[in-house]
């Protein structure tokens, strides 16, 4: 396999809103990411995705462009992110911004152009389509709930978006959009941008017959992902898109995709793939409701381990994945897949190191390093996702009750990892002297980065040792390129798995279970390399002989023979 610039980096996803803000307007910016990158640094991390930070009206949190050349005023000027740049660059830290190309803001000048003139050039940047019947063209249900296709004022047509109708769709059969994206994509590289998140990616290849599919709600409507799963010939568009723009530049791109075809991973990620790396949200995907966040099934520990497993053998044989427990669209992996009795520090520590140690490129989500969680919500108006104000919607519609509708959100809602980073025990945690635009999560005072800075054993430090011992001139390479290989499977309780290359063989040993275990060790040990403890035998440095005992929440990283 050719080596990549990427294949040992560890990365950063930040959320600008949320992260930092340095002029008490409540929202995080530009400034507040450049005076953190030396934190960034200490944590090891190589690449800081920014989740969008282009000109926008919010209504989807930036996820929504109105111009594709310019930083939104609330995060900061052009020349603050050409600064966040360079300071970064001389700290030998990468940047990567997010793409959203399937769709942009309704605010945007070519959306604006299209509605002015209907049956113009512009109106072909998008997907205007007549009715069928007093109809819309198809029966597709958005994202975010109700249809797909929303009314073109003053015209018997509508325009076509998955998401919410304030983010039209583009329309990539359209030779001159693609053009116009492909400029805006080398415009960024140009500026030393080191490659891109790309949102929503397999979206953008349609069935232009827009058929419709059986209805799957008590709306009449079907989910859109059924359309895009059934189309074909994305690649094509994924081939042309690298062509014109990353190959040029060597950058590196993550993609989202969701619903790809069995035997696609190849053309994906493959020595030549359209793409670095695409996520892994194959754990994420268990809890999938039928109908939405009320019908979502239980985490399991048995389920998330055979998927995680399965993932990683899959994907070792064609090439890296990106490995998440969290993002700005999922709730805190901490609440999300550990028992209650495993939402501690050891706890916390024990999910890091199996998620860290993984092979493919690790993402950590601002906040994960300390130990975020879900925050407690009381009403639907302290939300601000308009996702989770629609899985409300939906659940009451399924007859729930407003309580039990609540707490299908604050099991499940995004804005449970957009809530602030919690910096201190200080007011609004540090993020802000102003009002925070979402609410602070009320745990700060116990969780928050200054506090564990005075702690040597505290969350925050064992990540930094963490990401020390995966990029250290010593494991690297087994880190990074060793092979994946189950081990303990077994058992009730334990996650665990070998990283192999043919100079060493590493152990990750996790227990998730509520009592301690024992498990007889196949190799003997050569040294511990890390634990979440100190009292036990292995934590303290010894090596354990024959059998390791792993207490409740217990991890440990092994050099075995
Ligand atoms: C992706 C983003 C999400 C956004 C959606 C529409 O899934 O991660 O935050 O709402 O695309 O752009
Ligand atoms: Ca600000």
């Amino acid at each position: 396999m050719e080596r990549k610039w990427w294949h040992d980096k560890v990365a950063y996803q930040i959320y600008p809103k949320s992260f930092l803000d340095t002029n008490g307007d409540g929202i995080g910016d530009l400034r507040g990411i450049i005076s953190k990158l030396d934190y960034l640094k200490e944590l090891g991390i190589d690449i800081i995705w920014l989740s969008p930070i282009y000109q926008s009206p919010f209504v989807d949190q930036g996820y929504d462009i109105s111009d594709y050349y310019s930083i939104a005023s609330e995060f900061g000027t052009m020349e603050e992110f050409d600064e966040l740049l360079a300071e970064a660059k001389k700290r030998g830290m990468y940047i990567i911004m997010d793409l959203v190309i399937n769709h942009c803001s309704d605010k945007h000048e070519w959306f604006q152009k299209a509605l002015a003139d209907p049956e113009g050039e512009y109106a072909d940047y998008f997907y205007f389509r007549k009715g069928k019947n007093g109809n819309p063209p198809s029966n597709y249900r958005s994202y975010f709930g109700g249809s797909c296709w929303e009314p073109v004022p003053g015209t018997d047509k509508y325009y076509l978006h998955m998401f919410a109708k304030e983010q039209p769709d583009l329309n990539w059969e359209n030779p001159k959009l693609k053009q116009e994206i492909y400029n805006m994509i080398n415009w960024w590289l140009e500026k030393g941008l080191a490659g891109f998140r790309i949102d929503a990616i397999i979206n953008i290849k349609k069935n232009l017959e827009f058929p419709d599919f059986e209805p799957d709600g008590p709306d009449g409507m079907a989910g859109c992902w059924k359309m895009v799963e059934s189309t074909e010939g994305v690649g094509e568009l994924l081939e042309e898109l690298k062509e014109h723009t990353f190959k040029k530049y060597d950058a590196f791109t993550v993609a989202e995709v969701f619903n790809m075809k069995e035997g696609e991973l190849p053309q994906f990620i493959g020595e030549n793939g359209h793409f670095s790396t695409i996520f892994d949200f194959s754990a994420h995907c268990l809890s999938d409701g039928e109908h939405g966040w009320y019908d979502a099934p239980e985490m399991e520990f048995k389920k998330w381990r055979e998927t995680v497993i399965n993932s990683q053998l899959e994907v070792q044989k064609t090439g890296f994945e990106a490995n998440i427990i969290e993002n700005h669209d999922e709730p805190r992996g901490v609440s999300r897949f550990l028992p209650e009795y495993a939402r501690t520090p050891a706890g916390t520590k024990m999910l890091g190191t199996v998620s860290l140690l993984l092979r493919g490129i690790p993402f950590i989500y601002q906040g994960q390093e300390i130990g975020m969680q879900n925050a407690v919500w009381e009403s639907i108006e302290e939300y601000d996702d308009i996702s989770t104000k629609d899985q409300y919607h939906i659940a009451r519609e399924a007859g729930l009750s407003n309580e039990e509708a609540l707490k299908v959100c604050g099991k499940m809602s995004r804005d449970n990892a957009r809530t602030p980073v919690q910096w201190s025990n200080q007011e609004n945690a540090g993020f802000t002297t102003g009002t925070p635009w979402l609410k602070v999560n009320s745990n700060y005072t116990a969780i928050n980065v200054e506090s564990q800075e005075a702690q040597p054993d505290s969350v925050l430090n064992y990540y930094r040792k963490l990401t020390a011992l995966r990029k250290s001139e010593e494991y690297k390479e087994v880190f990074t390129y060793g092979e994946f290989v189950p081990e303990y499977e077994a058992t009730e309780s334990v996650m665990a798995y070998y990283r192999v290359d043919d100079e060493k063989r590493m152990l990750i040993a996790a227990n998730f279970g509520k009592t301690p275990v024992k498990l007889e060790l196949k190799y003997p040990v050569k040294r511990v390399l890390l634990s979440n403890q100190e009292e036990t035998s292995a934590g303290s440095g010894q090596k354990p002989e024959h059998v390791l005992e792993l207490e409740s929440c217990e991890v440990i990283v092994l050099e075995c023979e």
